[in-house]
């Protein structure tokens, strides 16, 4: 396995690789690499001859007060899982790789990045996009791989590639969690004793609501009243939102019916967590 900070590298390699037949998976990734990342990246090499790894704080994903400086980054850890999950090339550039210092162009997917986190974070997809994009056009690859964790993101970047036409199939991989249930987040290393108990209570809604959908209560009134009741019982969660909405659109919908999302967004004390499931009805 390589790595390389250099734009130039990953298109030489990619070029190589390419002009053998080899196909390409990608998985774009802010580092500090849990079993959810693993995952994709062993689906990756599953599907794909070679797979790259990219490894970007992105600041322009990040607002004004959010944690970009205390992003946990460990480079050398990440290495030691890349290589052992399958991993071919790993491209971790330094900001200014990344964004000339008068860079002005953005991409923005608009009315599927309004909804849930687009509210308390107006400004977060259309960063996720602009390097997204600035990533594909750099890996060029056959398939590029994304936790369901991030629902939103997930159909931000569907959306972006229909629109966008670009030639690139996004497979979309399950939520991987704890043993107690907890989604894996890099975040979660922000949380004490005390809040990571807490944070139990995004996937418990979760999957209560998902009961609930199982069993026959579609209304969106219903069902997220009964979760955003069980969240607000935890002293330390403080609601950002608990929603139900199209998963592909990420509209609101009053009445669980189609491809549905029901996605959380919680502060457990400083730590701001996100959960979900998507269930067709
Ligand atoms: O999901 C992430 O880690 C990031 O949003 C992504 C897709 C790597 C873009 O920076």
């Amino acid at each position: 396995m390589e790595i390389t900070g250099l734009i130039e590298d990953v298109r030489v390699k990619v070029k190589e690789w390419r002009s053998k037949g080899l196909s390409v998976g990608f998985v774009p990734t802010m580092g500090f690499l849990h079993e959810g990342h693993e995952s994709l990246i062993v689906k990756a090499a599953a599907e794909n001859d070679k797979v790259v790894v990219s490894d970007f704080v992105n600041p322009i994903q990040f607002g004004v007060n959010e944690d970009l400086a205390s992003y946990p980054r460990d480079i050398e850890a990440d290495k030691r899982l890349c290589e052992a999950a399958g991993a071919d090339l790993i491209f971790h550039p330094i900001p200014e790789t990344m964004y000339a210092p008068d860079f002005s162009t953005f991409v923005e997917a608009q009315h599927v990045s309004a909804e849930l986190c687009g509210k308390s974070r107006p400004t977060h997809f259309r960063g996720v996009c602009t390097v997204v994009c600035k990533l594909f056009h750099i890996v060029m690859p056959d398939r590029a791989y994304f936790g369901q964790k991030d629902a939103q993101q997930l159909a931000v970047i569907r959306r972006m590639v229909r629109d966008l036409d670009m030639d690139i199939e996004i497979v979309g991989c399950p939520i991987i969690r704890e043993a107690d249930g907890l989604a894996k987040s890099s975040r979660n290393t922000y949380l004490n004793e005390e809040e990571r108990q807490a944070a139990l209570v995004l996937s418990k809604a979760v999957f209560y609501g998902e009961e609930m959908i199982k069993n026959g209560i579609v209304e969106a009134d219903t069902v997220l009243t009964e979760m955003r009741r069980m969240i607000e019982a935890e002293p330390l969660a403080k609601i950002d939102y608990v929603e139900m909405v199209n998963a592909d659109s990420i509209e609101k919908i009053e009445k669980a019916e189609g491809n549905v999302l029901i996605a959380v967004a919680v502060w457990i004390g400083t730590t701001r967590l996100i959960d979900n499931f998507i269930i067709e009805v």
